[in-house]
């Protein structure tokens, strides 16, 4: 048994630590045609969201002409934008252009970037001219195309930011997903000597999230069930008595030391993250760990198989132990939805957890057979052990 629940546990497992591996960003520049093509010296494939930026820098008065290309997820429908930084790397304090289809045209606007809820356009702290937009259906790209007058003395060590969002309501811009390209887009930018690097903070961060979500899911998701289930269904074969209980405790147990790992990594993430607050999916993770301590605590306030408040106790550590494995589940999924990371970790955990309701229920099936065949065969003695949980004694009939 020991080894079959490994190999259960193996494949999403590995499937899970692949996450760690980055994706790799597909190149742009050398496929783009632009209007003014030749305006621009330079262009920069950007670290994240396959985004790309192409520029002249003039030094003689420290202007730059830039042409930022991203496509948009939603592609008409979306907006894209590129700003410069002069107070703090990140997203707040930025003077972002964003582009947009605006009443019917696609146009730039001006944004001084104060709140990670919504933006409001405003004049910006450099000065910028000839701004125009365009939409290139052939390959779903916003271009904004602007010259930008910078600081000579700022002009090697920018900080720049750049970002896609699916949707604009009434001509303002939506707040962005949160996609790792989303919140990785962002870096240093050289414009004298043409180059960029990504911030570093961002990919480290990311690295922390994924190992975060290995962590969590891992437990919650995949060993809090199957340890689960090993006490629900193991045990209805006598012969696996009193292993079936060892297993269930080490499987529960070792889920419970990974999970406070991954809680952990998820309060210190909480508590790095300033701007954005994943409230439910926090405040299920609290929860989560509470009812989980609680649990592994009862195992030492287990009263005696015969005694009277036996019941009470496998009632209590029985609706503890569905109430952690339901609200694991959800917090995965509620966790996949903020890291979204690529489409096949959702779907090998929503196959896995599909596979193991599976066997849940063909496993359920077998022991009310099995309970209710050891019923007939025992008239005079009904079993009653099934629903209060008393770990079996006689032997099977089938
Ligand atoms: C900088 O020089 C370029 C090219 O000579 C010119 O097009 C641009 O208007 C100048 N910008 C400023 C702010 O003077
Ligand atoms: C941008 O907003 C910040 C905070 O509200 C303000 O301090 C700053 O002066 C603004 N900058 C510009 C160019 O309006």
């Amino acid at each position: 048994m020991a080894s079959s629940s490994l190999q259960l546990l193996l494949p999403p497992v590995v499937l899970l630590f692949l996450l760690i591996a980055p994706a790799a960003d597909s190149l742009t520049c050398s496929s783009q045609k632009l209007t003014n093509n030749a305006l621009y010296t330079t262009c920069l494939d950007l670290p994240a969201l396959a985004a790309s930026l192409h520029f002249s820098y003039d030094a003689s008065n420290s202007s730059a002409a830039v042409a930022f290309v991203a496509a948009p997820s939603t592609g008409e429908s979306g907006w894209v934008s590129w700003a410069l930084n002069p107070t703090a790397t990140g997203m707040l304090g930025s003077q972002a252009l964003i582009a947009f289809r605006d009443a019917g045209a696609m146009t730039v606007k001006t944004y001084n970037v104060s709140s990670y809820a919504s933006v409001e356009e405003s004049p910006i702290a450099y000065e910028t001219w000839d701004r125009t937009a365009e939409y290139n259906s052939a390959d779903g790209t916003m271009r904004i195309y602007a010259k930008i007058k910078v600081s000579a003395a700022d002009a090697a060590k920018l900080n720049q930011v750049w970002q896609v969002g699916s949707s604009v309501t009434n001509g303002v811009p939506d707040k962005h997903p949160m996609g790792q390209g989303n919140l990785q887009s962002k870096g240093t930018l050289d414009l004298v000597a043409g180059q960029s690097t990504s911030s570093g903070g961002g990919g480290s961060r990311t690295k922390k999230k994924n190992i975060h979500g290995i962590l969590n899911a891992v437990s919650w998701g995949i060993m809090f069930p199957i340890g689960a289930m090993i006490a629900r269904y193991v045990r209805t074969f006598p012969s696996a008595d009193p292993a079936w209980f060892y297993l269930h405790v080490s499987c529960q147990f070792s889920a419970y030391v990974i999970g406070v790992a991954g809680w952990g990594t998820g309060m210190k993430l909480g508590s790095e993250s300033k701007g954005i607050q994943y409230h439910g999916h926090r405040n299920i993770g609290i929860a989560l760990f509470s009812l989980a301590t609680v649990q592994i605590f009862a195992l030492f306030l287990r009263p005696n198989k015969d005694h009277k408040y036996r019941f009470y106790w496998n009632f209590y550590h029985h609706g503890l132990g569905y109430t952690i494995l339901v609200l694991g589940i959800l917090n995965v999924f509620k966790g996949l939805h903020i890291l979204q990371p690529d489409n096949k970790w959702k779907s090998a955990y929503i196959i896995f957890i599909s596979a193991l309701g599976g066997v849940a229920v063909l496993l359920e099936l077998v022991t009310w057979i099995v309970v209710l065949k050891r019923r007939w065969s025992k008239p005079t003695k009904p079993y009653d052990g099934y629903n209060n949980g008393q770990e079996r004694q006689q032997p099977l009939a089938i």
